[in-house]
């Protein structure tokens, strides 16, 4: 019975819902997985999701054949199934669609689904990362980390830029040598990248613009709700800008990029219960802070640093909360708490030409860049200053010699992107698997 009713029903993505009931397609099969169901006497209700959404079917006795109103008793949390029905609209909510189901046609039974609707501890949901992917709230921040991703690229591919991609196994470090993950290699050592902007600094002069986008590393011991041990960053980089086109260019991506996910993924950030109008406001340009001038905003309230050091959690919180929900860039730092590439700033040869972009609402810094060095001699100085070994960066340094032009770029880390964008408190949810000191399991 169920083959010959599959002739006549199209298959089809819940998702699509909106567009196959406009077509006037009804008779309909969805392939996918149960993910709760009740009952109440004559009528019965079960929740299938397919991977593109959700969607309630009613079984109603007569209008379901009898093995499958008998079948439906054996069902279970996330048992895989075939379900066959007409496609109508939900009486109680018109806009959303609901199935009257014909027949159902079980899979395999699901036993014991460890991930019930209750609440469960994060170190359980943790270890059972690879079912937990499957709830509602999770399916939803990797949706929207999808779509973040894809607006990325759209940015810099509709704007010309060209994809460099960088090496993973590197020769040498980029931040500083103390987050380097080590790796034999063959008779020597390589490192896990913890940037490929170096990489990029050459296609910027290959190719003019161009970005580098792939997953980073950190030794990071630090276990705080910002830090992975691997992440993804995008890293644009440009020939010929200077510290203000680089702040230019970061928030007109930022501003691309939340916008993107308010007008595409509105479901998503419904579901995980973010304030859109919150999100709207984000539009460039952002305000802009030196890092002197950042730190009397933070003298006054209350969370002030000595001139020198770097800001903490507490720091970003307060200059967010000073900008009222918009991202603020804060460049001209002091060098000494800088990489060894940054230019620093011919008026005060102390400060360092970089720009971070701190999120608001304590999410934290989610870009980090600036204006490179592009002087030989300088930057021979820095790293040798630096303690780094000439020979590993003799390739780089070549970027200085032969036609040398000022240029900039940054990084913006993927995963507290979607952590603001989502409004969670944690970065560990942003990804299908994280790396964290502890997490090295699924
Ligand atoms: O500020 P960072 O260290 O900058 C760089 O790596 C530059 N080489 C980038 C460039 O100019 N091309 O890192 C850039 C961003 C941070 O602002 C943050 O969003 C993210 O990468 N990030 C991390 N995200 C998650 N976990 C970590 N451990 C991170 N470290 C940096
Ligand atoms: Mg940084």
């Amino acid at each position: 019975m169920n083959d010959n009713m599959s002739a006549t029903t199209e298959r089809f993505y819940i998702e699509d819902a909106g567009k196959v009931f406009a077509k006037g397609v009804t008779n309909v099969t969805v392939k996918g997985w149960v993910h709760n169901k009740r009952s109440s006497g004559k009528i019965k209700f079960m929740v299938v999701r397919d991977g593109t959404g959700f969607m309630q079917g009613v079984l109603v006795k007569g209008e379901c054949d009898d093995q499958s109103f008998e079948d439906f008793e054996k069902l279970t949390q996330e048992t895989s199934l075939v379900v066959e029905g007409t496609l109508r609209q939900n009486p109680r909510n018109p806009l959303s669609f609901e199935l009257g189901v014909k027949s159902i046609k079980i899979h395999q039974i699901a036993d014991n689904y460890p991930i019930s609707p209750k609440e469960h501890g994060i170190e359980f949901l943790m270890e059972n990362r690879h079912l937990w992917v499957r709830s509602t709230k999770q399916h939803a921040t990797l949706r929207i980390r999808a779509e973040i991703i894809k607006s990325i690229r759209e940015f810099y591919d509709d704007r010309g830029f060209v994809l460099f991609d960088a090496p993973i196994l590197t020769p040498s470090s980029c931040e500083g040598t103390s987050t380097l993950f080590k790796t034999p290699y063959f008779d020597t050592q390589a490192f896990l990248t913890q940037s490929g902007q170096l990489y990029g600094e050459v296609g910027a002069m290959a190719f003019g613009k161009v970005y580098v986008f792939g997953p980073t590393f950190r030794a990071e011991k630090s276990k705080t709700r910002k830090h992975l041990t691997e992440f993804w960053m995008v890293e644009p980089e440009v020939a010929w800008n200077d510290l203000d086109d680089n702040m230019k260019l970061g928030e007109e991506f930022v501003e691309y990029v939340v916008q993107s996910v308010v007008s595409r993924r509105a479901a998503e950030l419904k579901t995980l219960e973010r304030d859109l109008t919150k999100l709207a406001k984000v539009k460039a340009p952002f305000p802009r802070v030196s890092y002197d001038e950042a730190l009397k905003i933070l003298e006054k309230r209350g969370v002030g640093v000595p001139w020198g050091e770097d800001f903490g959690a507490p720091q970003e919180t307060a200059l967010g909360e000073e900008f009222e929900g918009m991202p603020v860039w804060m460049h001209r730092m002091p060098a000494q708490i800088k990489a060894f590439y940054f230019k620093h700033d011919a008026a005060n040869p102390k400060l360092a030409l970089g720009c971070d972009l701190i999120a608001p609402d304590g999410y934290g810094e989610i870009i980090g860049g600036g204006q490179r060095e592009e002087s030989y001699e300088t930057l021979q100085k820095r790293v040798a200053e630096h303690g780094l070994n000439m020979t590993d960066y003799q390739w780089y340094l070549d970027m200085r010699k032969y036609g040398s032009v000022p240029h900039s770029g940054f990084g913006l880390g993927v995963e507290r992107t979607v952590a603001w964008i989502c409004g969670l408190d944690h970065v560990r949810e942003t990804i299908p698997f994280p790396r964290m000191i502890h997490t090295l399991r699924p």
